[in-house]
């Protein structure tokens, strides 16, 4: 048993602090939002993720998991101190070090002797200077661990990692650190703290890649007749290039890919190395909105000016509420500036909120929500799309177009319910 703290309770944050009390250890959460702190005590979770609730209550019952406000509150007595505040896109494309700065300064002082202070926010390359700068404490040892969890499988990821990455030139401290996960068992790479960073952001990037490849593939099968998923299994099959993240889509999102590419993109060009192929790879996802945008435009009978738009998920991906980033929304803000009405369902986003633009009209059923439109657009492949039946939406709805962004609908039924049914690469 370790005594740790965690500063930030978000996605990373919350996820790393119930899953190290799940694993044994002693754990303080900090964060500067006093009412996610007075709701976290209670053992209610602020977002949406798979076992995170459960977890809390766990560790919040066997009294070795508990939240304070603010960061040096947290860190009195903690052996190793866990860093998971935002690192946001700065104005040139770098990554924001502003809020790691700031908790390493609120830290500075209330760090026990000899703690270790562990960078798991996404930072680039040379942030472990960064922070011991500005901890000015020569008895503490700073260490790179990245995280790799996604949203939606948070817990399941932390808990059976493919890896655990530890950066730190001192192994000592690096060995503490990976010590936290015997538990699981996992496979471990000790490296220095420059390595360690770039393989988060070089990770990231590969699979933004990943994506933007498939999606181009994707048009390509659309214009020679080919069937992308087809062609993605028979690409997966290949163990040098691997059956997952091949699924076609209205383009990648989500909080990381989009600024953890372009930060990297940045550490290219200090390095002197012009990234071009990283560029293409956002180049391609900006195309992909606008093809989805196009898709739904030509359904809508060539002009999207005063057509009404029915859109099935908001949120970026399934299982999650997280709005940051999606591909959703890049789509929706298309729509309305080519003069559409939208109106929306999403199993997580009951009412407007921040992130998704006050022009869409919110739904709180999925049928509910297509009534009268002239194209229903799938954006996000949330089961509950999956199931519907197309009669149910026959009955409301104006038009018989469905663009299926996610090549997520059973297209034989809705054919056999007079749709038109077009997905992507197919
Ligand atoms: P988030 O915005 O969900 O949560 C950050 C939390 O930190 C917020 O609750 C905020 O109030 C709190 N905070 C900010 N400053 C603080 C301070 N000084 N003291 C205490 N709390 C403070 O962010 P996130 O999605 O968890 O991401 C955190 C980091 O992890 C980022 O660098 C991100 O790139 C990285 N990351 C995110 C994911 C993901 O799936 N979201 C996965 C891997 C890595
Ligand atoms: C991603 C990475 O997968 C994590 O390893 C990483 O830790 C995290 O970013 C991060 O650094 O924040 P996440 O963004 O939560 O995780 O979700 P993903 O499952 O990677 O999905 C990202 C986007 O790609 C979503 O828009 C999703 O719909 C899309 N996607 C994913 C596809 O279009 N097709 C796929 O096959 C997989």
């Amino acid at each position: 048993m370790t005594r740790l703290a965690i500063i930030g309770t978000g996605y990373v944050g919350l996820t790393t602090g119930v899953c190290f009390a799940h694993l044994g250890h002693d754990v303080v959460c900090a964060d500067v939002d006093v009412d996610k702190v007075a709701r976290l005590n209670r053992g209610e979770v602020s977002i949406v993720e798979h076992r995170l609730d459960e977890l809390l209550a766990e560790g919040l019952r066997k009294g070795n998991l508990r939240f304070v406000v603010g960061a040096a509150a947290a860190v009195t007595d903690a052996e190793i101190v866990f860093l998971c505040v935002p690192t946001p896109q700065g104005e040139d494309g770098s990554a924001d070090l502003s809020y790691v700065e700031a908790a390493s300064a609120q830290i500075a002082k209330a760090l026990a002797y000899e703690a270790i202070v562990v960078n798991k926010s996404t930072v680039p390359v040379g942030s472990t200077r960064v922070v011991e700068r500005v901890l000015q404490r020569p008895d503490v040892r700073v260490v790179s661990n990245p995280e790799f969890l996604r949203e939606g499988s948070a817990v399941d990821d932390f808990l059976k990692p493919d890896r655990v990455v530890v950066g730190c030139e001192d192994n000592a401290a690096a060995v503490a650190v990976a010590a936290l996960y015997d538990a699981i068992r996992p496979h471990v790479i000790i490296t220095d703290p420059a390595s360690a960073e770039t393989i988060k952001y070089a990770a990231n990037a590969f699979l933004a890649t990943k994506l933007s490849f498939v999606n181009a593939i994707a048009a390509i099968c659309e214009g020679v007749g080919a069937d992308v998923d087809d062609v993605m299994v028979g690409i997966g099959y290949d163990k040098r290039i691997g059956s997952e993240f091949l699924r076609p889509g209205p383009g990648w999102g989500g909080s990381c890919f989009g600024k953890d590419s372009r930060a990297l993109l940045n550490i290219a060009t200090n390095a002197g190395y012009r990234f071009d192929l990283l560029s293409g790879v956002i180049a391609v996802n900006d195309e992909q909105f606008d093809r989805v945008t196009d898709k739904i435009r030509v359904g809508a009978g060539g002009s999207l000016k005063g057509a009404t738009i029915a859109v099935w998920g908001l949120t970026f991906k399934a299982r999650t509420d997280d709005l940051r980033d999606s591909p959703s929304i890049s789509i929706i803000n298309r729509l309305l500036a080519q003069g559409a009405r939208v109106q929306a369902f999403d199993p997580t986003v009951a009412a407007i909120k921040p992130g998704v633009p006050a022009d869409v009209v919110i739904h709180e059923n999925v049928v509910s929500a297509t009534a009268d439109a002239d194209v229903l657009a799938v954006l996000t492949e949330w089961d509950d799309f999956r199931w519907t039946a197309p009669a149910d939406v026959a009955a409301v709805m104006k038009g018989r177009h469905v663009v299926d962004g996610r090549n997520l609908l059973d297209r034989a039924a809705w054919q056999h319910a007079g749709f038109t049914h077009v997905g992507i690469g197919r």
